[in-house]
C-alpha cells in the first residue's frame, strides 16, 4: 500500500495513516471487501510501530469504514458489505467452504484494545521452545505457595459454614478486607474494611475505576511508558491519553503539574513503586507533590501498587495515598506478584462516595470475587508463612535483578542504556539513535530471545524507543543467556548503521 507519512508533522502518525486510508476508502480507491494488509506487515512496510497501525485500523473500524473479521483480518466496508473475494469457495455439496468464518465475519467487533491485539499477534510466532522469553513480567511459579493454599482451600470447604459460598457481597470477604486495612496502616494509609473493595485481580480494579470515572473524550494522564493493558482500558473508554515523562525518581511531577493545568484530566494513573516497565520508584517528594496537585485540581489519582513488597534496596516510600487528605487518591493493590496470579485477587482502597460507585461497578461486572479463594487467601496472608515466603521471593528476585544488571554491563554494545530498577520485575532498555523498538524486537527474535516491545507501553509513539526485560521468572543462567542473545542482536543492528549511536539518557519524553 503506497502511503506517505510526514514524520516532521505534529499530527500523530496513526492519525495520518487513518486519514489517508479513510480518504482512499471514501473515494473508492480501495474497494469494499478489500482485505487491508496485516498490522504486522503494514507496520514493517511503513517503518512504524504495530501500535500505530493497530490504532489507525481501530479508528477506521470505529467509523464503520472497515471491520475486523475474527481470525481473517481487516476488511473494507461494514460486516454486511461485500465479502472478500476468497470467502465463497464452495465445497462439493454446494456449501460455502467458509460458512463458519463468514458468519463470524459478520459480527461487529466493538472492543478497542490495540496493544493487547498487537501483543498477541507479535508473540504468536515467538512460541518456539528454544526461544528465551524475557517478555513475561511474571513471578516465578516455583515460589508459589501452592501446598499451603491447597491446605487452606480444603480447610475452608471442610469447616466453614456453607453459607459462606452463597451469593456474596460485591465488596468482598470482611476478614480479607480487615487484613488489607491493617496492611494499609503499615504503609501509611488510613483505611477501614469499609474502604476496601476486593476485585478479581488489580486489572479489574483499574477497569472498574475507568468505567466508573472515565468517559469518552476525557483526558487521562499517565506515565510514558506504562502498563499496556491500562492504556487499552482507558482508550476503550474513549479517553485521550497524555503521557508524562519518567526518570530515575519516577514520574516527573513538574511536567505533570503543567499538563494537569492545561488538560484538566479526569484521572492521573501512576505506578509509583516498581514502575512497569522501567522499574523506577517515585521519590517521597514527588508523591507528596502529586497528592497536593490532586487536591488542588480535584483530579483523581489512581495509584497502582503491584509489588512494592519487592523493593530491593531499602524500604519503599510511603504510598501516595498516605498523603491523601481529601479522598482524591484511589489505591489499587494486587496479590498476583506477591502470592499467585492465578488466584485473580486484587483490591481497591478508596474513600467517600467513590467507593459506593465502585462497589456498584463490581456488582455489574462480575458480582463478586470467589469467596473460597478470598477465604483461603486471607488465611494464608494471616499465617506466619506469608512474610517468610515474601522474604524468600524478594531475595530471589533481588539476585536476579543484580544478575541482569551485571550481564547487561558485560554484554550490551555501546549506545544501549538501561534502568537500574530498585523494585519489581522489570527494567527498560533505551535504544540508541533512530533504532526502533520493532527492529530491536525482531533482531532479538532472530537471536532466540523475546522482550517486551517498548511501543506497546507508550500512550503515543514515537519515542522513547525501548524494550522491556523481565528478570524475575528466569534462573540466572537462562537470564544471562537471554541478555547475551539480545546484546548480539542489538550489536548487529548498531553495526549496520554506525552513524546512529548516541547514548540516550533515561528521561522519557512526553
Ligand atoms: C502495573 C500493573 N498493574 C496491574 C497489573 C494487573 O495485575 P493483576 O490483574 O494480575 O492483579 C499488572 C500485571 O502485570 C501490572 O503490571
Amino acid at each position: 500500500m503506497d502511503i506517505q507519512l510526514r514524520r516532521d508533522d505534529d499530527t500523530p502518525l496513526y492519525r495520518q495513516l487513518h486519514s489517508t486510508i479513510a480518504a482512499r476508502i471514501r473515494s473508492g480507491d480501495i474497494a469494499t471487501g478489500t482485505r487491508l494488509p496485516s498490522v504486522r506487515s503494514l507496520a514493517r512496510h511503513l517503518g512504524v510501530s504495530l501500535i500505530t497501525v493497530a490504532q489507525a485500523y481501530d479508528a477506521l473500524a470505529a467509523e464503520g469504514l472497515v471491520h475486523a473479521a475474527v481470525g481473517r483480518g481487516t476488511f473494507v466496508g461494514g460486516p454486511g458489505g461485500a465479502a472478500p473475494a476468497d470467502a465463497h469457495a464452495a465445497d462439493g455439496q454446494g456449501h460455502s467452504a467458509s460458512t463458519e468464518s463468514e458468519w463470524q465475519a459478520s459480527i461487529p467487533i466493538y472492543l478497542r484494545a490495540p496493544r493487547i491485539a498487537a501483543m498477541h499477534a507479535m508473540l504468536r510466532p515467538c512460541r518456539r521452545p528454544e526461544l528465551i522469553s524475557l517478555a513475561g513480567g511474571t513471578p516465578d511459579p516455583t515460589l508459589f505457595p501452592v501446598r499451603a493454599l491447597g491446605r487452606l482451600w480444603h480447610r475452608a470447604m471442610a469447616v466453614e459454614d456453607p453459607r459462606f459460598l452463597q451469593y456474596g457481597t460485591p465488596q468482598g470477604d470482611h476478614n480479607l478486607r480487615a487484613w488489607i486495612a491493617a496492611y494499609c496502616a503499615s504503609i501509611g494509609i488510613a483505611a477501614r474494611p469499609e474502604d476496601v473493595l476486593i476485585t478479581s485481580g488489580s486489572q479489574q480494579a483499574i477497569d472498574l475505576v475507568a468505567r466508573t470515572l472515565v468517559g469518552p473524550g476525557d483526558y487521562v494522564l499517565l506515565e510514558s511508558p506504562t502498563f499496556p493493558t491500562a492504556l487499552d482500558i482507558f482508550e476503550s473508554r474513549g479517553a485521550k491519553l497524555i503521557g508524562m515523562p519518567v526518570d530515575t525518581s519516577g514520574a516527573r511531577t513538574d511536567v505533570a503539574a503543567a499538563l494537569i493545568d492545561r488538560f484538566r484530566p479526569r484521572l492521573v494513573y501512576t505506578i509509583p513503586t516498581a514502575q512497569n516497565p522501567t522499574g523506577s520508584t517515585m521519590s517521597e517528594e514527588r508523591r507528596r507533590r502529586l497528592a497536593v496537585l490532586a487536591r488542588q485540581h480535584n483530579v483523581v489519582v489512581l495509584e497502582d501498587d503491584t509489588c512494592s513488597e519487592f523493593t530491593y534496596d531499602g524500604e519503599a516510600p510511603q504510598a501516595i495515598k498516605a498523603h491523601d487528605a481529601g479522598g482524591h487518591v484511589v489505591f489499587v493493590k494486587s496479590f498476583s506478584k506477591t502470592v499467585i496470579p492465578g488466584l485473580r485477587v486484587g483490591c481497591i482502597v478508596a474513600h467517600g462516595a467513590i467507593m459506593a460507585r465502585l462497589v456498584d461497578a463490581k456488582s455489574v461486572v462480575d458480582r463478586f470475587t470467589s469467596p473460597l479463594i478470598q477465604r483461603a487467601l486471607w488465611r494464608y496472608l494471616s499465617s506466619p508463612q506469608y512474610p517468610r515466603d515474601l522474604e524468600k521471593a524478594r531475595d530471589t528476585y533481588r539476585r536476579r535483578r543484580d544478575t541482569a544488571i551485571r550481564a547487561l554491563g558485560e554484554w550490551m554494545p555501546a549506545g544501549v542504556t538501561w534502568t537500574h530498577p530498585d523494585a519489581g520485575f522489570n527494567l527498560w532498555i533505551s535504544l540508541p539513535g533512530q533504532i526502533t523498538a520493532s527492529e530491536a524486537f525482531e533482531e532479538g527474535i532472530r537471536e532466540g530471545v523475546a522482550c517486551g516491545l517498548g511501543d506497546l507501553f507508550l500512550p503515543h509513539t514515537p519515542p522513547p524507543a525501548g524494550l522491556r526485560i523481565s528478570f524475575a521468572d528466569k534462573p540466572e543462567a537462562v537470564l544471562v543467556e537471554g541478555i547475551r542473545r539480545l546484546s548480539r542482536g542489538l550489536a548487529r543492528l548498531i553495526e549496520r548503521e554506525p552513524g546512529r549511536v548516541d547514548e540516550p539518557e533515561f528521561v522519557t519524553s512526553v
